[in-house]
């Protein structure tokens, strides 16, 4: 109603300096206290890779490593991690060059529609950091909470197997299909 002043139902929390290594970049962040990582990650970072599926910790699409171990953005609230080390799968690749968990995926069928795979290759890498030889079975543990709709999950057991053969350096990297993209994670709103 004209000149009547809009009260909101709840208090608004106040803002805070968030501060964080986001792939390997220093972030200090005005946020609100009550912050989800999610949030910050996709609107103030502007880590897009970094997915919405279900926001409620079923799907693992928001997963990312913070101090290399994987976690569900949605269900963290982010001054809970104030001062980590946070990967989103913008920080797996190698400069230009996709790191090889991202062009197995690509290579094998790991990723269709690709939603899913931010958080899978998350997952995978994190695996393999700690694995160099997985079994089928780890690999099937280490993925249990990402849900995939398109692939069937058996070309994601794939990719991760190949790329763990690439790391191991039992086997060459197939040579990319196109050259390095200059700017390949622009960067969302601020
Ligand atoms: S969006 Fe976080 S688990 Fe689905
Ligand atoms: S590739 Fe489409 S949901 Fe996994």
């Amino acid at each position: 109603m004209v000149g009547e002043e809009h009260v909101s139902m709840l208090p608004q929390a106040p803002t805070k300096i968030w501060k964080a290594e986001v792939n390997g970049r220093q972030n200090e962040i005005l946020a609100p206290s009550n912050a989800i990582l999610l949030d910050v990650l996709r609107d103030k970072v502007g880590t897009l890779g970094v997915k919405r599926g279900c926001d409620m910790g079923t799907c693992g699409c928001c997963t990312v490593m913070i101090d290399g171990v994987p976690r569900l953005s949605c269900l963290t609230m982010a001054f809970e991690v104030q001062d980590s080390k946070i990967t989103t799968v913008e920080g797996l690749s190698e400069g230009a060059h996709l790191a090889p968990i991202q062009q197995c995926f690509a290579e094998h069928g790991g990723s269709q529609c690709g939603f899913c795979t931010p958080g899978f290759l998350i997952v995978s890498q994190a695996l393999l950091n700690e694995n160099k030889s997985p079994t089928d079975q780890e690999v099937s543990c280490a993925i249990e909470g990402n849900l995939c709709r398109c692939t069937g999950y058996q070309q994601i057991i794939e990719s991760i197997q190949a790329a763990a053969a690439i790391n191991r350096g039992d086997v060459e990297p197939a040579k990319p299909a196109s050259e390095a993209h200059s700017n390949p994670h622009p960067s969302g709103p601020n």
